[in-house]
């Protein structure tokens, strides 16, 4: 059977008044690029967006830079190769749909950018089904080139497990373990979905505190004044 309703995970970032966790974002940018991004893209986020996010400007140049980006047309109307800048996409693994399904059996990895918003209860979800690979109960067999995971909707997913312990190794030298890097790519996609997410919190904070200040002097003028 599957799982009606999906284990609500205590997410740093919920709340009214709580940011991202930044070096998480930083982590589940990683796991992302060593492992998701082989499949999966993320084509609203530009490497400008992880400047004061996750990286500093020089990082996040220096990791454009290592990627060749299509130009073109120059003088001569022909395309050229040139090093990746801040204003680039991350790189997408994939030319287009066609190309996805072609190489993946016929199955088609989406885009991750708003996945977490995209599916029911986004980010339980995407930390489920990452850990969620298990043997299929006796009785249900899994066609070939399909992997059973209950949290998928028909219990079958055309995705292989992807983490496993120590799959990669974190720089800030927390341990990486398959839950931690579920944790924070889930982290990372769902900054990904709302990255002005921090400051549409600090906004409002802000906001609340000059009206409530607005509304204090109305009341104090009506009452005593007028
Ligand atoms: C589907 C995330 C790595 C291939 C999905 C879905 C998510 C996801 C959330 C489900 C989307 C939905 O509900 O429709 C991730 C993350 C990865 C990762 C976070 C890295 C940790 C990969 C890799 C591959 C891959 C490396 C290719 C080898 C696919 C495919 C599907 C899929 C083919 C479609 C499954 C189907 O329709 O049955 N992925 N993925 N993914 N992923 Fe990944």
């Amino acid at each position: 059977r599957l799982p009606q309703v999906l284990a609500e995970y205590p997410w740093s970032h919920d709340g009214w008044f709580s940011a991202y966790d930044h070096a998480a974002i930083r982590r589940g940018h990683q796991v992302y690029t060593q492992v998701c991004a082989a499949c999966h893209s993320v084509n609203q986020i530009h490497f400008r967006d992880l400047v004061g996010v996750a990286y500093t400007e020089e990082e996040a140049k220096a990791m454009a830079a290592e990627i060749e980006m299509e130009d073109g047309p120059n003088d001569e109307g022909e395309t050229y190769m040139r090093p990746g800048r801040l204003s680039d996409p991350l790189p997408r693994p994939y030319a287009n749909e066609e190309a996805a399904r072609f190489a993946n059996g016929g199955a088609y990895p989406p885009d991750l950018s708003l996945i977490t918003k995209a599916r029911h209860d986004g980010q339980n979800y995407v930390f489920s089904l990452l850990l969620g690979y298990r043997e299929p109960p006796a009785g249900v067999s899994v066609r070939e080139g399909l992997y059973y995971n209950p949290y998928f909707p028909g219990g079958a997913i055309a995705m292989p497990k992807m983490l496993v312990d120590d799959g990669t190794e974190y720089e800030d030298g927390t341990p990486a373990t398959e839950s931690q890097q579920a944790k924070d790519v889930t982290t990372f996609l769902a900054w990904a979905a709302e990255p002005e997410a921090d400051d549409r919190k600090l906004m409002g904070v802000k906001w609340i505190l000059v009206l409530s200040l607005v509304y204090l002097t109305a009341a104090y003028y009506k009452r005593w004044k007028w």
